[in-house]
């Protein structure tokens, strides 16, 4: 009668459009320069604490274009949908893959957002952010290292799906 929640909120379709590919891929990129920059964060805080002037701050830019391009992102994927994990409906492997993808569009949000709790609004999150910022490089080498695993050893072509449009 009822399907599952993604079949409620999201349109399940056969494959993931040029736009969602594109937004992927350039957040994935974002994401791990964002990290690698945190230190640039961390010393443009401490400037400001002195009450001296960051000026701008590329990590700052990053985790603001993160934000703004996982919105867009979200936004494209409630209104176009997205295909169903591959395996069958209700396996573990499905399971697994959507609550997955959730919790990484979660801290996609919640860690950018900390940055700007911290940055802008000075509350005192940094530490959870740095924290937040390091789960998610675990979750998405996670999530690569199962892509791999689809592409490599279950030999499915699950990574066509995010390299050619549909
Ligand atoms: C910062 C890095 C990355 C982030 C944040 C990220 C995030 C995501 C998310 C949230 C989805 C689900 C999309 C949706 O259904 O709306 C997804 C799908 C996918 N990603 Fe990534 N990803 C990253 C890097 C990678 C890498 C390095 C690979 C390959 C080695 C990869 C391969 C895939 C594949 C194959 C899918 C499609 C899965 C499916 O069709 O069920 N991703 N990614």
């Amino acid at each position: 009668m009822y399907g599952s929640l993604e079949e409620v909120v999201v349109k399940t379709t056969t494959g993931y459009s040029g736009v969602q590919i594109a937004l992927h891929w350039l957040v994935a990129i974002l994401i791990v320069i964002a990290w690698f920059t945190g230190e640039g964060g961390k010393h443009a805080m401490d400037t400001v604490e002195k009450g001296g002037a960051a000026g701008f701050v590329p990590h700052v830019a990053l985790g603001l274009s993160i934000l703004a391009l996982v919105l867009v992102r979200l936004l494209v994927r409630f209104g176009r949908g997205a295909p169903a994990a591959p395996g069958s409906p209700g396996s573990l492997s499905v399971i697994a893959a959507d609550w997955g993808h959730r919790l990484i569009y979660l801290l996609m949000i919640a860690v950018p957002l900390g940055g700007v709790c911290t940055f802008f609004l000075g509350l005192d999150v940094g530490d959870f952010h740095e924290l937040g910022a390091n789960v998610l490089m675990i979750v998405i080498l996670g999530h690569a290292l199962m892509a791999l695993y689809h592409q490599y050893v279950l030999k499915d072509g699950l990574l066509g799906r995010i390299m050619r449009a549909e």
